[in-house]
């Protein structure tokens, strides 16, 4: 049997990248907009495994995506630990903010995210035998600092404060997050997933001795807690917009996929990162949602600043809902050189 091309990708440097996109599920789609209107809401979908896995398969039919992406979300953690979880429509999710880990607990987390390994299940079975199948989770930081704000926030404002002021109340909301992170991600490899991202968007509003602690070592935990229980999937670490030395987030995060963000400084990441880190990235959403001209040039130079690497095409940070279809059908033919560019 040959091997998918995502996962050949990984061993080997390939004249045209793999390509997924981050949300590649979601509202640009009409026809998941429809789904999650039948299914009553996002999190109704989220926990109901037959539409999940639907909408997981939609962006596979229309594009042909090498990967697929479990359709859930980041916040699932904090519910599945008895945290409120809701989402506000036309703003985004919201949580009763905490300020420690007490009233949190692991026991529930298995059953209460069963229905997402569920979906996990049904996609290794569903999806076509050339797609390779991503499972993911918030990394600590990213969820803790919606726990503890409530809500997004532009600069992580609540949670910074606590881990300054009350840094073991904050040490036990990660460490909570740290164990059911590694639960969640193994019984989503049992269940089928190939690849693990975890999400770190709010890299970015720490630094120094802060980042060190609060983003590098709980990912570097997960992924040791992954490796000692016999995970060996590769993993994909995406700490976006992080003031870090990527060469060393990778070597003491351990792991094997850096995805990077539209902003990242990609000739010099090509440059200084060890050949066997396969790089993931950088294309900006906005880009795609204006198409033309511009999509063409900047698809050919992350193209041409990746071409010595070993490489998988994707967006900086999630496709918006303003995109459409169409661009994305573009850029796929575009990268497959199906087009010409
Ligand atoms: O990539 C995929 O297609 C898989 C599914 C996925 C979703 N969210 C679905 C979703 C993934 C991997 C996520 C990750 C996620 N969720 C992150 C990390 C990545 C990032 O974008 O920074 C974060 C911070 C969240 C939390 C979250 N979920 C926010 C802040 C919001 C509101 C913003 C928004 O885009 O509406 C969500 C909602 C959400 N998660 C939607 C989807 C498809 C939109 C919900 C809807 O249908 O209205």
């Amino acid at each position: 049997m040959t091997q998918k091309p995502f996962l050949q990708a990984l061993t080997e440097k390939q004249a045209r990248p793999p390509i997924w996109l981050m949300r590649q599920a979601g509202r640009y789609l009409p026809e998941y907009r429809a789904v999650r209107a039948d299914a009553g809401g996002f999190l109704d979908l989220c926990y109901n495994p037959k539409l999940a896995e639907e909408v997981t398969l939609q962006p596979i039919r229309r594009f042909g995506f090498d990967a697929s992406i479990l359709f859930a979300d980041i916040l699932l953690i904090p519910e599945a630990l008895g945290q409120k979880l809701w989402f506000e429509t036309g703003e985004g999710p919201r949580l009763e903010p905490i300020n420690s880990a007490a009233g949190l607990q692991l026991g529930g987390v298995k059953s209460h995210l069963a229905p997402v390994i569920e979906t996990v299940s049904r996609l290794s079975v569903s999806l076509p035998s050339e797609t390779t199948l991503i499972g993911f989770a918030g990394a600590p930081w990213t969820v803790a600092s919606y726990m503890v704000a409530g809500r997004g926030t532009p600069d992580q404002a609540p949670a910074r404060l606590l881990a300054d002021t009350r840094p073991q109340d904050f040490q036990s909301i990660i460490d909570l997050l740290v164990e059911a992170t590694i639960d969640y991600l193994a019984a989503q490899v049992d269940a089928g997933a190939e690849v693990l991202q975890l999400f770190e968007s709010w890299a970015g509003s720490l630094s120094g001795a802060a980042f060190e602690r609060w983003c590098l070592a709980p990912v570097a935990a997960i992924i040791s807690g992954l490796r000692a229980r016999g995970v060996t999937v590769p993993i994909i670490g995406f700490p976006r917009a992080a003031d870090c030395d990527m060469a060393d987030y990778v070597a003491r995060t351990g792991c094997q996929i850096l995805g990077l963000d539209t902003g990242a400084d990609r000739k010099a990441i090509a440059q200084s990162l060890p050949s066997d880190i396969v790089l993931q990235g950088n294309l900006d959403p906005q880009v795609l949602v204006r198409g033309g001209d511009e999509l063409r040039r900047d698809i050919a130079s992350i193209m041409e600043d990746f071409s010595a690497r070993k490489f998988i095409f994707n967006l900086g940070h999630g496709i918006v809902p303003q995109t459409p279809p169409a661009h994305v059908a573009e850029l796929v033919a575009l990268v497959r050189g199906e087009k010409d560019l």
